[in-house]
């Protein structure tokens, strides 16, 4: 990470402070305590002649006179501060974050003088900051430091409130969740030939520091559990295929686990049905949704959720190589079903559906969701803003749908069917694994599906936003970490 932001939360300002920043709401109305400290004059004049008002997000910058007794002094526009919801708060803290990381000044000092903002509005605004100083830059060797923008340097920044001990507690929650986030991101953008499957499965090690109890499968191990299906993805690699398990038993003892399973195919160059040269490269994200099992674990982890909650991630490399699988090869799955392998491309329900079957016969969950950089097809669908939800319950749907509307990790639920899963019949096995070019989205779904029984069961299919997605304020990097805090959110909210 280039810039290191610490936050300190305090009810008054303390003077030596270099950066100062203060906000305007609605029709250019500063807060309480920047009337105090701004002269009048000064931001009616640089508002007028630069035209601020005050709107959302946008900035006056001014160099501060001397009785303000700091170096520089911006404000920033709330806009309809009544209108402001979770994920804008977190907007706003981004924006904050780039102003403060882009400027020189190695304090700062905020000014949260505007009643809407408590303690937990407070805490989301430092979330947004962390957010958006996340840098990945491991590999970048000639560090400018004359470049203000890829410059190492530790910032310390301060937020100054009236319940600033309140903050402070909210803060301490919201920031192992972030950090969780911070990690998938990273897990997503560590190169294939830093990160296989056995490195993936000891960065899952290591949350046993947080409390985690970490169980790793080898090969052998699955072997005994006849995963053929994963197996058979993982037998073109060199690089052996590894199970992680992580529990977390934060809940009621006799309270039934939730559970959440991740593909994590460390690169897929399609194997035999090797994919175009062009973004191959991009690949090396197949692991997005173990990325995100991962994070959201230390997230619950580091917070003490109370919860029961087991992470199952399946590790595999997806290669073409004299002993890889071929299309038309039937393998049989741990549940016993057996797959005709048409597309080994489509590895990823190859992976999942051993797990599922694992996760489920083994911890008798009271609900499985996996997430999944599961298909193109979601791209096409959904583009970069939504995720695609499958799932054979309501409730569980509607629950996840709100939190991706809180966190702003947006979900849009799409449809299961008899007359989609029977796209996925074949000729000489219990099913084949593509479905033919159209609705490939829903029969990946499809598939998934006869793995899990009776159990609640949901997939996000992250193919579209665990990677590649349009920077925003509260993400500049290429690996998003969607997942972590949308999950987060659901087991706070309803199984806590
Ligand atoms: N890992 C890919 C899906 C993917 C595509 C993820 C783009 C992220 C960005 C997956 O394993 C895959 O290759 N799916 C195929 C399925 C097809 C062979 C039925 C696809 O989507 O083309
Ligand atoms: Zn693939
Ligand atoms: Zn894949």
């Amino acid at each position: 990470m280039a810039k290191t932001l610490t936050f300190n939360f305090s009810q008054k300002r303390d003077d030596e402070h270099e950066l100062l920043i203060c906000f305007a709401a609605g029709e250019n109305q500063l807060g309480e305590d920047a009337t105090k400290i701004v002269p009048e004059g000064l931001f009616e004049k640089s508002s007028r002649t630069t035209g601020f008002k005050g709107k959302s997000l946008s900035v006056l910058d001014l160099i501060a006179p001397e009785k303000v007794k700091a170096d520089r002094l911006l404000i920033v526009g709330l806009g309809e501060i009544s209108e402001m919801e979770e994920p804008d708060w977190l907007t706003l803290g981004g924006k904050l974050g780039s102003l403060i990381t882009g400027s020189n000044l190695e304090k700062t000092s905020i000014l949260l003088d505007v009643k809407e903002i408590g303690a937990s509005q407070a805490a989301l605004i430092a979330s947004g900051m962390k957010l958006n100083a996340y840098r990945f830059d491991t590999y970048k060797t000639k560090k400018d430091e004359d470049d203000k923008e890829n410059a190492d340097k530790a910032i310390t920044v301060t937020l100054v409130l009236k319940q600033a001990d309140e903050a402070e507690k909210c803060w301490k929650k919201e920031e192992g969740v972030i950090e969780g986030a911070l990690l998938a991101r990273t897990l997503v953008n560590e190169p294939a030939n830093i990160l296989g499957p056995v490195e993936f499965a000891s960065k899952a090690s290591d949350l046993a520091k947080l409390g985690v109890e970490v169980e790793i499968l080898t090969e052998k191990e699955m072997s005994d559990l006849r995963m053929g299906a994963l197996l058979g993805v993982a037998q073109g690699s060199v690089r052996p295929p590894r199970l992680a398990v992580m529990k977390w038993m934060g809940g009621k003892k006799d309270d039934k686990p939730i559970a959440f399973i991740g593909k994590g195919v460390v690169f897929d160059t399609g194997g035999i049905s090797l994919k175009p040269a062009g973004g191959m490269e991009d690949m090396k994200g197949d692991m997005g949704g173990a990325a995100a099992v991962i994070g959201l674990m230390h997230a619950l982890a580091s917070r003490k959720a109370k919860a029961n909650v087991i992470c199952v991630l399946g590790l595999v490399e997806n290669m073409p190589d004299g002993n890889a699988q071929r299309p038309g090869d039937i393998v049989t799955s741990m549940s016993g079903q057996t797959i005709e392998v048409i597309n080994t491309d489509a590895e990823g329900r190859l992976v999942l559906c051993d797990a599922l079957t694992y996760v489920n016969d083994k911890y008798e969950p009271r609900f499985m969701i996996n997430l999944a950089t599961l298909t193109g097809a979601v791209l096409i669908a959904l583009g970069h803003h939504h995720a695609g939800l499958f799932s054979n319950d309501d409730d569980l749907s509607l629950q996840i749908a709100a939190s991706g509307q809180a966190t702003g990790e947006q979900v849009w639920r799409l449809p299961l069917s008899k007359d989609y899963d029977k796209l996925i019949e074949s000729k000489f096995a219990d099913m084949k694994n593509v479905g033919g070019r159209s609705a490939g989205s829903i029969t990946a779904a499809q598939f998934l599906k006869r793995f899990v029984g009776e159990t609640p069961w949901a997939h996000l299919d992250i193919a579209g936003v665990a990677m590649a997605s349009p920077q925003t304020q509260t993400n500049q990097s290429w690996g998003s970490g969607f997942g972590v805090r949308l999950l987060d959110r659901l087991v706070r909210d309803h199984y806590e």
